[in-house]
C-alpha cells in the first residue's frame, strides 16, 4: 500500500489593536502565499467556522460585557475551539497554510491584561481548547492608539464593544500585544503598522520568509 505524506501547513497569526491593518494584510499576504505556491486561506477571530461564527455578533455587540470578562473569555476560547476543530487542524493537515486574523493572543490581551481575567485562567483555556496547537509565526501590527481608531473610524462610524473601550485600555492592549512579542520572540514578530499598505505587506512578507521560508 502506498502512503501519501503531506507536508503539514503553517499557521500565521495577525495581531494587534483596532484599525492597525490586519484584515488588509492577510488578504495580501494569502494572495502572495498562493503566488509563492502554497495553498493558503484566510480565516478570522471571532468566528472562522459557521458555529463560531454564529456567535461573532454577540461577542462582538457587547451583549456579554454584562457577565464580565471571564465569561468573555470563556465564549472567545469555545468559539475558537470550534474553528480549531472544524476547520484550522484540517487545513493544516492538508498542507493549507493558514492566516488568521486574530486569535489566542487577542484573548490575552482584551480578556486578559486589559479585562483583568487572571494568565493563569487564560493559560488554562489555552491548554483547554488548542490541545497545544500554536501559531507557527505571530505578527503583531504596532500602530499608535490614535491613529489605528482613526483609521478604524473612517471606515463606519459606529464602534463595536472592542473599539469603544476608552483610550487607556487601548494603551494596555497595545502594550499586552508588544509584551507577548518580547516574551515570545521566537513565534513573534512586531512591524510597524504606520507604514503605507504596500510597505507593511513587504515587512510582513519578508517575516513570513525569513520565519517559514514558505
Ligand atoms: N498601512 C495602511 N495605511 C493606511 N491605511 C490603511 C493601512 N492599512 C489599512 N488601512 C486602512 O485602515 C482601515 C483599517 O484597516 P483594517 O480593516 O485592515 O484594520 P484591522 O486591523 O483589521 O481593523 P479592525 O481591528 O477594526 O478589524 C481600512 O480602511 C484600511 O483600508
Ligand atoms: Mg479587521
Amino acid at each position: 500500500m502506498r502512503h501519501e505524506t503531506v507536508e503539514a501547513g503553517k499557521l500565521i497569526t495577525l495581531e494587534g489593536g483596532e484599525g492597525a491593518g490586519k484584515s488588509t494584510q492577510v488578504s495580501i499576504l494569502v494572495e502572495r502565499l498562493r503566488r509563492a505556491g502554497r495553498q493558503a486561506i484566510a480565516t478570522r477571530e471571532p468566528g472562522g467556522s459557521p458555529a463560531a461564527e454564529e456567535i461573532r455578533e454577540t461577542l462582538l455587540s457587547g451583549k456579554i460585557k454584562p457577565f464580565g470578562p471571564f465569561a468573555e473569555a470563556l465564549l472567545f476560547s469555545i468559539a475558537r475551539q470550534d474553528h480549531v476543530d472544524t476547520v484550522i487542524s484540517d487545513a493544516l493537515a492538508r498542507g493549507q497554510w493558514v492566516v488568521c486574523d486574530r486569535f489566542l493572543d487577542s484573548t490575552r490581551a482584551y480578556q486578559g491584561v486589559s479585562g483583568g481575567v487572571p494568565a493563569p485562567v487564560i493559560s488554562a483555556l489555552e491548554r483547554l481548547t488548542l490541545h497545544g496547537l500554536m501559531p507557527n509565526l505571530t505578527i503583531v501590527l504596532d500602530i499608535p492608539v490614535e491613529e489605528g481608531l482613526a483609521r478604524a473610524g473612517l471606515r463606519r462610524a459606529a464602534l463595536d464593544r472592542f473599539e469603544s473601550q476608552d483610550l487607556s485600555q487601548h494603551e494596555r492592549i497595545r502594550k499586552a500585544f508588544l509584551d507577548i512579542a518580547e516574551e515570545e520572540q521566537a513565534r513573534c514578530v512586531v512591524i510597524d503598522a504606520r507604514k503605507p499598505e504596500a510597505l507593511v505587506a513587504e515587512d510582513v512578507w519578508e517575516a513570513v520568509a525569513e520565519r517559514l521560508r514558505p
